[in-house]
C-alpha cells in the first residue's frame, strides 16, 4: 500500500515501514560513526521500542556489541493499517542486528504485569544467563497495576492552581494562551502510580530474585527537570511528582542491589519531541525555541547524540558528573545559562506572526512527522510498501 500521514491534532494514525526502518539505519550510523565504547555487553531496555529507550538499545548494541532484549507495547499492522512505529523501528533493529551478528530479542507486551516480567526472566535465563544492563525508559498515560488489577491514568497538569501561558499549535504555528486547571481529586497519586519509580522497582525486584542481574549491574531510568516557564505544568505539577518518586527510588534500587554490587542512576535527559510532549500544552512552544536557539550555537542534539554521549561520557566514560540530588545531568546544554536566557527572552516576543523566524517550528514538525516515519531523507514515499512486516524474533 501507499502510506500518508494522517494526523488528528497532536497523534498521527499511520506509519510508514520504509521511513521508521531508515531512522534506525540513521541512528546506528550515528552511533558506528563515533567509535566503540567500552559497555555493557547484555542489556535489557524496557520501553525499548521509540524514543530514548530505541536510541538506548541501538547505542549498547551498534556502540558496545551487546546482546539486547527489548520489551515495548506496539501494535501490529493489520491489511491496509500500518502498524504502530515502534513495532517498525523494532523490525528493522532487529534485521540490522542479525546482520550485524548481534543478539537481539523482543517482547511486546504490558512492562506493568507481571506475566511480561516473568517472560522476560524466562528469556534471560534460557539465552543470556544474566544482564549487567538494564534501562527503563517507559512512558505510559496508564498502568494496570500488578496488584490491584487497577487501572490507573497518568495526567499533565499544574498543583495547586491554574497555570497560563503561551502556548503554539505547530500544525499552524498560531501562538495563544492557554490555562490548564490544577489537579484534583487521585490526580496525583495517580500519575506517581502511573510514571513514578514502583514499576522500576518492581522490576529490578523481579530481576534480582530471579538471578539474572550480573554482579556490578547497572540501571538507568530517564527523568526531566526544564525551565522556568514549564515548571508549573512539567517539574512542579503531577508529572513532576512521578519524576520526584522515580529519582528517590534510585537510592531505593541501590540499596536493593548492595549485595550484588549494583547501583541505580537517573539521568535527566534534555526535551526532544516525542508523541507524549507534543501534547503537553506550552512544551511544544518551548522545543521549538530550544531548537533554535541550540541549533544556532551547534549543540543540537536528538535522541541518539543524547544517549551516545550518556553512554560514552558519562556512564562508561569514568565521569558521572552527578548532581547534587546523585542524578547524571545530559540535559547539561539545554540547561547552560546562555541558552536559557536567550529563550526566555525570545519567549517574552513571541507571536503567531514570526514564531517561523524565532523559533524552529519547521524543525519541531518535521521531527513530529519523523517520529512516526515520515518526511525521512531517501525514502521514496510513492513506492508501494508492505505494511505487514515481522519483528524477526515474534513471529
Ligand atoms: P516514548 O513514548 O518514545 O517511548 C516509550 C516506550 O515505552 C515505547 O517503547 C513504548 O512501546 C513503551 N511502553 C509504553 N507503555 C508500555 C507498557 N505498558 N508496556 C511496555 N512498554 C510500554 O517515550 P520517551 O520520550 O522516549 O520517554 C522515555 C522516558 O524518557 C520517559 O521516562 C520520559 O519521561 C523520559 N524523558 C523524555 C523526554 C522527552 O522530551 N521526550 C525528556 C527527558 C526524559
Ligand atoms: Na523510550
Amino acid at each position: 500500500m501507499i502510506i500518508e500521514p494522517r494526523t488528528r491534532g497532536f497523534i498521527c494514525l499511520t506509519s510508514h515501514p520504509t521511513g521508521c526502518a531508515q531512522n534506525v539505519k540513521d541512528q546506528i550510523a550515528y552511533v558506528q560513526s563515533k567509535g566503540k565504547i567500552e559497555g555493557a555487553k547484555k542489556v535489557l531496555v524496557i520501553g525499548a521500542s521509540t524514543g530514548f529507550g530505541l536510541a538506548s538499545r541501538i547505542t549498547s548494541a551498534f556502540g558496545s556489541d551487546a546482546a539486547t532484549i527489548g520489551v515495548f507495547f506496539d501494535k501490529a499492522a493489520s491489511e491496509g493499517r500500518p502498524a504502530s512505529p515502534g513495532f517498525y523501528n523494532t523490525a528493522a533493529f532487529e534485521e540490522e542486528a542479525q546482520k550485524a551478528g548481534l543478539y537481539a530479542k523482543s517482547i511486546n507486551g504490558d512492562a506493568f504485569s507481571n506475566e511480561i516480567k516473568e517472560e522476560v526472566v524466562n528469556l534471560i535465563k534460557e539465552d543470556l544467563g544474566q544482564v549487567d544492563l538494564v534501562i527503563y525508559s517507559l512512558a505510559s498515560p496508564v498502568r494496570t497495576h500488578p496488584e490491584s488489577g487497577k487501572r490507573f491514568k497518568s495526567v499533565l497538569k499544574p498543583i495547586g492552581e491554574v497555570f497560563t501561558n503561551k502556548t503554539v499549535d505547530f500544525h499552524t504555528g498560531k501562538v495563544s494562551e492557554i490555562s490548564i486547571k490544577p489537579a484534583e481529586g487521585d490526580d496525583v497519586e495517580n500519575t506517581v502510580t502511573v510514571m513514578g519509580g514502583e514499576d522500576w522497582r518492581m522490576w529490578m525486584d523481579a530481576l534480582k530474585n530471579a538471578n539474572v542481574l550480573a554482579e556490578g549491574v547497572t540501571t538507568v531510568a530517564y527523568s526531566y527537570i526544564g525551565p522556568e516557564v514549564t515548571k508549573p505544568v512539567y517539574r512542579n505539577g503531577t508529572i513532576g511528582a512521578a519524576k520526584d518518586h522515580l529519582e528517590a527510588t534510585a537510592f531505593t534500587i541501590s540499596e536493593d542491589l548492595e549485595a550484588i554490587g549494583g547501583k541505580a542512576y537517573v539521568s535527566v535527559n534534555k526535551a526532544l519531541v516525542t508523541q507524549a510532549s507534543s501534547a503537553i500544552p506550552v512544551i511544544p512552544l518551548y522545543i521549538s525555541l530550544l531548537f533554535k536557539v541550540m541549533k544556532e550555537k551547534g549543540i543540537h542534539e536528538g535522541c541518539i547524540e543524547q544517549i551516545e554521549r550518556l553512554y560514552s561520557e558519562r556512564l562508561f566514560g569514568g565521569d558521572l558528573s552527578l548532581d547534587e540530588k546523585g542524578r547524571i545531568r545530559i540535559d547539561d546544554w539545554e540547561m547552560r545559562d546562555d541558552v536559557q536566557e536567550e529563550i526566555t527572552k525570545l519567549w517574552e516576543q513571541a507571536t503567531s506572526e514570526n514564531i517561523n523566524e524565532i523559533g524552529d517550528l519547521e524543525g519541531y514538525s518535521l521531527e513530529f512527522f519523523k517520529l512516526f516515519g515520515f518526511k525521512v531523507d531517501g525514502v521514496n514515499y510513492e513506492a508501494d510498501v508492505n505494511e505487514l512486516v515481522k519483528i524477526p524474533s515474534i513471529q
